[in-house]
């Protein structure tokens, strides 16, 4: 026995391993398809089994309201809904979040940079104009097309007004730390119209002069430090508008009218948001003409410009000009031309937007608020809120390559019949108001279309702050110089 039992304990012992190596391994089997597929369904392991205290912690850092992808999902798949004679589906077209507000912190810069322009003149050191008792005008014609700038401040200063209307996409906060982004009111597009020229005894305009300011007030400001400027709105509608400060600015959230003139590391679809112009031409209002109401078939008018786009224009001129019921006239719209191009593009089935010198222009805008449907012949354009409004539904798109080709254009426009052109213009009068400046801004206009395409936005204005925040532990903030952030950062 004393012989056997080793011998025995030994079998035991053996077999309870190999027992106990079959469990481990069926186990660990077991444990691995399990991670397998909580992985592929990751609502098991998710966030909601997480208690939600702590999860808004995590997720907003303190800020009160918790964006989640599918709060910021564009609900514009509305858009794309039939549009039927009469569909009741039109009051839905666009909600996009109606009850997120996005919160916004402005600077309180000084006058030169905003009203000032405007000649507004402040009394003491007050920075800002009263608006209850009078609203500063800005200067009319065509600085009108960029005058985003003029209308978002207004909004902003307003939005606190008690008797504010129920609709708002922007309000302002007065402590940055609550904000979602930071506002620099600089109206960058009249500084450049106004005060670009060199004065006789001036050795810098007035226009370099402001950009140098800027930047060397926002770099030094808390705000700026914090983010890198990467929560910061900075508008620059003009295509020549901040020209010097946009290489220095340039992780801002920029609000343009198209990319054209831009570096794509300063600029881009990803980051900036795009704005239309406000429209020079009348409002058609109460637009009953419909299709044998507009006897024109094709309006166009604009300047011939040496550039490429003057190239396509006169290719254009020649294919179109024996056509009767094509308008086509050169020159820009001049101050007493607005009137004249008004009744043109209200009595025009189709109006053509090329390309000039710049991919935009407000001839589209103008095109909508005349539901004359836009004929896009521009590559390089963007167009604002695109990501949320379908624009094959009311306009009609050309490459520019396609266009020059004999009788691609005409016959094109010429097979759009009645129905689907009526389908295209009653589209045009649902969806002008996303077009529409003003003050007091109203639901859905313009103005709240631009914050809420800025509200779509600030997800990945925070996935980038909080990316940078990694190393901020151990890497000291003066390594992080807002300026110099590493080129790839993006
Ligand atoms: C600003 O907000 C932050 C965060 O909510 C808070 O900690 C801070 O005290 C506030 N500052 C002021 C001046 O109210
Ligand atoms: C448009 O129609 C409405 C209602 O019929 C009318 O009150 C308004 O005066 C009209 N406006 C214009 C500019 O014709
Ligand atoms: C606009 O002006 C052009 C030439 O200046 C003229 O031929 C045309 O009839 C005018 N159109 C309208 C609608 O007044």
């Amino acid at each position: 026995m004393a012989e056997r039992n080793p011998y025995f304990r030994g079998i035991i012992s053996r077999s309870s391993l190999f027992f106990l190596f079959v469990i481990v391994s069926f186990l660990f089997i077991f444990t691995w398809f399990s991670v397998l597929r909580s992985a592929s369904q990751p609502h098991i392991i998710g966030p909601s089994t997480l208690p939600n205290s702590k999860l808004s912690a995590v997720i907003d850092n303190g800020n009160s309201h918790p964006r989640n992808q599918d709060d910021m999902q564009p609900s514009g798949i509305a858009i794309s809904v039939n549009y039927g004679e009469e569909a009741p589906q039109h009051q839905e077209l666009i909600k996009c979040n109606p009850n997120k507000v996005v919160k916004v912190f402005m600077y309180d810069l000084p006058p030169e940079f905003h009203f000032g322009l405007l000649e507004w003149k402040p009394v003491g050191d007050i920075v800002w104009p009263d608006l209850k008792t009078k609203i500063p005008d800005y200067p009319g014609g065509l600085n009108l097309q960029h005058s985003i700038e003029y209308w978002l401040t207004l909004d902003l200063l307003s939005s606190t007004f008690p008797d504010s209307t129920g609709a708002r996409s922007a309000v302002r906060v007065h402590n940055s730390s609550e904000a979602d982004v930071i506002f620099v009111p600089f109206f960058s597009s009249l500084s450049y119209n106004r005060y670009s020229r060199l004065q006789p005894h001036e050795k810098k305009n007035r226009n370099v002069l402001l950009q140098e300011k800027l930047v060397k007030f926002l770099t030094a400001q808390e705000e700026w430090k914090r983010s890198g400027g990467r929560d910061h709105i900075i508008m620059a509608h003009h295509p020549n508008s901040l020209l010097d400060a946009r290489v220095k600015l340039w992780p801002a959230m920029f609000v343009l009218s198209d990319f054209g003139r831009y570096p794509p590391t300063v600029a881009y679809l990803e980051k900036d948001v795009i704005a239309p112009y406000k429209h020079i031409i009348k409002t058609f209002v109460n637009d009953s003409s419909g299709f044998d109401g507009r006897p024109t078939l094709l309006y166009f008018q604009g300047a011939i410009y040496r550039k490429d786009g003057g190239y396509i224009r006169q290719e254009l001129f020649y294919l179109l000009k024996d056509e009767k019921d094509v308008h086509f006239s050169f020159g820009s719209v001049s101050r007493d031309g607005i009137n004249n191009a008004s009744q043109g593009m209200h009595s025009s089935k189709f109006c053509l937007n090329v390309a000039g010198d710049t991919p935009s222009s407000n001839r589209l805008f103008d095109a909508i608020a005349s539901h004359c449907v836009p004929v896009i012949i521009s590559d390089e354009i963007e167009l604002p809120y695109e990501d949320v409004l379908d624009y094959s539904q009311f306009c009609i798109f050309v490459r520019t390559s396609d266009s020059v080709k004999k009788n691609f254009l005409i016959k094109l426009i010429r097979g759009i019949k009645k129905e689907e052109w009526t389908q295209m213009w009653k589209r045009l009068k649902e969806i002008e108001k996303f077009f529409e400046f003003q003050y007091p801004s109203q639901e859905d206009d313009a103005v709240q279309m631009i914050w809420q395409a800025v509200a779509r936005k600030v997800p990945s204005v925070r996935l980038k702050l909080h990316k940078s925040k990694r190393l901020s532990r151990h890497i000291g903030k003066s390594k992080r110089d807002p300026i110099t952030v590493p080129k790839n950062f993006w």
